[in-house]
């Protein structure tokens, strides 16, 4: 079998600590220490983060507290806030923190101070949102600016998208909508209901090059062209946000409209950069600005926490275990809170194309597995959906339940039912159904023999299955911006823990270059294929190609 890692061992301090723990179950740990809710539970500026149903004791943090020291993690934070080039493979800070900070503290990239920059692209960000939001910005028919529509992908959609959305029931909202995949469909369900007089595309892209951004975008200019009377009148109706200015001018766009990106901010890191351009325009360019600051207020925490209150810190920590210790390949995530539907999308790009990595920094073999699995949907909906297997199938599988407590909307008697159902779940994943009490409830019943014993079988749960909860005070610009930042710093953090460069993505590369054959081998009437074709491959895409052609 493909070897996914290096063999490895553990801290000698970690690997006592499983020790100790082997065997108990989550009451037990609760029954052996009447403390260990407040042990293994964080207060934080009204929040509060338990991970006490999380198979961790005590013991076990203080390992991994130790583990956290000895691989310096205290300098990666350092050096991550200091602009260091803590992407190695491509020789690049990742100055993320640089774009919500509040003070004009220098901040140097190649011995520049990035500041004046970062805050003269927001100057701008403010007006244009301000233009579209107060119908000054016309299009080539003089019409208002009615609609914008995002093309973007991965971090140039998913971010902007998902914070659109948890605002949207907070604020008067502009018409935004995005469109990431090259399926035709999904343009044109854009397209389909907006007049292109009244359009305007923003097209994201820190390289300009990502094959789904520029098809989308010739096709939206095509569309344009041919409604207003030409490709010359069609300028007007782009924003270009890009690391590439010199590929978006040759586009068309003309260069007043174009927000420029840098190269010390990764993509699923970029929301608070000009990439987040619709967030200004959906909800008004101050909410924005409370997203950002939110987000500075975890930096800070982040910055200047001891590890044992830090709460990215302790989180990740909890990953390593769970990943490393406990074997767990992934993990589920279940906001409750409808308006966070996008996070899990969000938080699998974040997470999975930053720690999905198998090499070291130094490119040896990682020494354990490193970033689990992570998926999920928002709570109560994943109740009727995959709770079933959480509470009963084979797979122990730690949750993260994300809760603003606060509701957004009336009636306050449904927040409250929704936020029960959360502290709900989570105890009967701790304590679940035994057969015993199972079995005295349905002999009462009147149950009894085989089909008393058939009941107790399909209804028991075993609990002692683990989760995280953390509740928030409410669902706003500025917690939210403090939940992104608490995941992006727990993400680098899991990634200092698995000694991996968190901030590279060349696992993405291969499948762009095997598509251009596939697309000629797709349109070709003969029988030419690639020639390194496997079997399956060619037999897919000749059946394909019969039916693109019928
Ligand atoms: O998924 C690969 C990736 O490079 C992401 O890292 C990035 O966010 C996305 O594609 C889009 O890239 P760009 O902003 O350059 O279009």
């Amino acid at each position: 079998m493909l070897t996914k890692y290096r063999e490895f061992t553990l801290p000698e301090a970690i690997s006592e600590a499983a020790a100790a723990m082997r065997g108990r179950t989550l009451a037990q740990l609760f029954d052996l220490d009447p403390r260990r809710a407040e042990r293994l539970s964080r207060a934080w500026e009204g929040w509060l983060v338990d991970f006490s149903k999380e198979r961790i004791t005590g013991q076990g943090l203080d390992a991994l507290l130790d583990h956290a020291a000895s691989v310096n993690l205290a300098s990666w934070i350092a050096a991550l806030f200091a602009g260091e080039k803590v992407n190695l493979s491509e020789a690049r800070p990742a100055l993320h923190t640089a774009l919500r900070q509040a003070e004009a503290t220098p901040v140097l990239v190649a011995g520049e101070d990035v500041m004046p920059k970062i805050q003269a692209v927001q100057a701008r960000m403010r007006r244009l949102s301000s233009s579209l939001r107060n119908g000054e910005r016309k299009g080539a028919m003089g019409a208002p600016i009615r609609h914008v529509v995002n093309i973007g992908i991965g971090g140039s959609d998913l971010g902007p998208r998902m914070v659109c959305d948890a605002l949207s029931s907070t604020a008067l909202s502009f018409d935004v909508a995005f469109v990431s995949n090259v399926d035709p469909a999904h343009l044109a369900r854009a397209l389909g209901t907006r007049l292109p007089a009244e359009t305007l595309f923003i097209v994201t892209s820190k390289t300009f090059t990502t094959q789904e951004t520029i098809a989308n975008a010739r096709t939206a200019r095509g569309w344009l062209a041919t409604a207003l009377g030409g490709d010359r009148n069609v300028g007007s109706h782009f924003i270009g946000v890009t690391a590439n200015v010199e590929a978006a001018i040759a586009f068309g766009i003309a260069p007043d409209d174009i927000l420029p990106l840098w190269d010390w901010v990764g993509g699923r890191y970029s929301l608070w950069s000009a990439v987040g351009l619709p967030i200004a325009i959906a909800h008004g360019f101050d909410r924005f600005e409370r997203l950002l600051a939110g987000a500075a207020r975890m930096d800070n925490h982040f910055r200047f926490t001891p590890f044992p209150q830090n709460l990215p810190v302790l989180l990740a920590l909890v990953t390593f275990w769970n990943t490393r210790v406990l074997g767990h390949g992934q993990r589920v995530i279940v906001p409750y809170a409808q308006a966070l539907s996008g996070l899990p999308a969000y938080l699998q790009q974040l997470s999975l194309e930053s720690n999905g990595k198998r090499v070291t920094r130094d490119g040896s073999a990682v020494a354990g597995p490193t970033a689990p699995g992570l998926w999920g949907a928002t709570g109560t909906e994943g109740q009727h959906a995959f709770f079933q297997w959480l509470h009963q199938g084979t797979s122990e599988v730690p949750v993260e339940f994300i809760v603003p407590v606060r509701g957004t909307h009336p009636p306050h008697e449904q927040q409250v039912l929704l936020v029960a159902n959360a502290l709900a779940q989570a105890q009967a994943l701790l304590q679940g159904l035994s057969e015993p009490v199972l079995s005295h409830r349905l002999a009462e019943l009147g149950l009894s023999g085989a089909p008393l014993h058939a009941a107790v079988a399909a209804r028991a749960c075993p609990g002692d299955r683990a989760s995280t909860t953390l509740l928030l005070p409410t669902l706003n610009a500025y917690e939210l911006g403090s939940l992104l930042a608490l995941y992006e710093h727990r993400t680098f953090v899991e990634g200092v823990l698995f000694g991996i460069n968190s901030f590279d993505q060349w696992g993405v590369e291969l499948g762009k270059t095997l598509t251009p054959p596939l697309i000629a081998a797709l349109g070709a009437s003969s029988a030419d294929f690639p020639q390194d074709i496997d079997p399956s491959t060619r037999a897919l895409t000749a059946h394909a190609r019969s039916l693109l052609a019928s």
